[in-house]
């Protein structure tokens, strides 16, 4: 009697059961009625070719079944199976995130060489086919992850329309002087840092001249940010890796998928000081 063991199977017996002895029980008092009952009661008026039928109210125990029914379902809905069901897909999810926190505790305080060792082995798996083995991208395009490529329409547009895209509310994300105001130079004079900025900060002295008076005080004198106050425009910081990561992007060449929810945090600061390594 192995299978008895299995409380489903011993549940599944009693229902048998139960339903069983229900369908003879109630069989037995029709048959009953039919034999010895009396018809007695009130009348309906209505009268189908001489068949009629009595006024009868609905009997308690279907009522109450009935509404029990109905307050079963919703339970069943919201807070039995359905909604609540075991899934694979839910183990699956837990389980992850399960060994992504592991992962994540193990890693809290990664020294160097173990974030560049990371960083170099989630390129490799997860960027390497897009931006080449060696980070240089296909063709020198912007993909050139080697060095930090600021275009100097990319310049031109954040001095016009300011920049809050790399902020994020809660604060992983995103730079201590939040975002980046509108207008700050125009004309020619925006024209002159949007190259000088372009150029990897070479030549155009008064490019040079305006980034250190209108720019330097949040990006740096050098542009390398200051510790994350504002971005670094000469390399790439966390924070830019990580909205990339997280929104993906769309470039001259193609689109860059969004690779949210594939990579941990710490494994984003690892590509990201793998990417800063490869330019010093
Ligand atoms: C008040 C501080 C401040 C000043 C002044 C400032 N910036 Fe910014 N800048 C920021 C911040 C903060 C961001 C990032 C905001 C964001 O997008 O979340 C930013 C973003 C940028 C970006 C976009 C980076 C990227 O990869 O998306 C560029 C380019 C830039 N700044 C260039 C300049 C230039 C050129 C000047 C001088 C004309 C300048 N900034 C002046 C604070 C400043
Ligand atoms: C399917 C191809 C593809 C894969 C995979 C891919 N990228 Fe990209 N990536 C791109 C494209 C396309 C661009 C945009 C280039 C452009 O602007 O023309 C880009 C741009 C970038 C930039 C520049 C963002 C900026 O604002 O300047 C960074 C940084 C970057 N990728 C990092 C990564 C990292 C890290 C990985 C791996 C976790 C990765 N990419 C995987 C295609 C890819």
């Amino acid at each position: 009697m192995n299978w008895l063991s299995d409380n489903v199977n011993q549940l599944a017996l009693l229902g048998a059961a139960a339903i069983l002895i229900l369908t003879i029980g109630v069989a037995a008092k029709y048959f009953k009625q039919i034999k010895e009952g009396k018809s007695e009661g009130e009348l309906k008026e209505e009268n189908w070719d001489g068949i009629g039928e009595y006024k009868n109210n609905s009997p308690i125990g279907w009522s109450l079944a009935f509404i029990g029914t109905i307050i079963w379902g919703v339970w069943y809905w919201l807070v039995g199976y359905p909604l609540n069901a075991y899934s694979q897909i839910g183990e699956y999810n837990e389980e992850v995130k399960s060994y992504q926190a592991k992962f994540e505790s193990k890693w809290a305080n990664p020294s160097k060489e173990d974030l560049l060792g990371m960083g170099e082995g989630v390129f490799l798996v997860q960027c390497s086919p897009c931006h080449g083995i060696d980070a240089t991208g296909i063709e020198g395009k912007a993909q050139d992850l080697t060095r930090r490529f600021v275009s100097k329409s990319q310049v031109l547009d954040v001095i016009k329309r300011g920049s809050a895209a790399l902020g994020n509310p809660n604060g992983q994300l995103g730079y201590q002087l939040g975002m980046m105001p509108p207008g700050l130079l125009s004309g020619a004079d925006a024209e002159a840092v949007a190259t000088y900025v372009a150029n990897g900060f070479k030549g155009n002295n008064k490019g040079a001249e305006l980034f250190q008076s209108a720019c330097a005080s949040c990006h740096g004198p050098d542009g390398r940010g200051m510790n994350g106050m504002a971005p670094n425009l000469r390399e790439y910081d966390d924070p830019i890796i990580s909205h990339v990561l997280q929104h993906g992007k769309q470039g001259i060449i193609g689109i860059m998928p969004s690779f949210k929810g594939r990579l941990t945090k710490v494994q984003e600061r690892a590509v990201a000081a793998y990417i800063r390594s490869l330019s010093e």
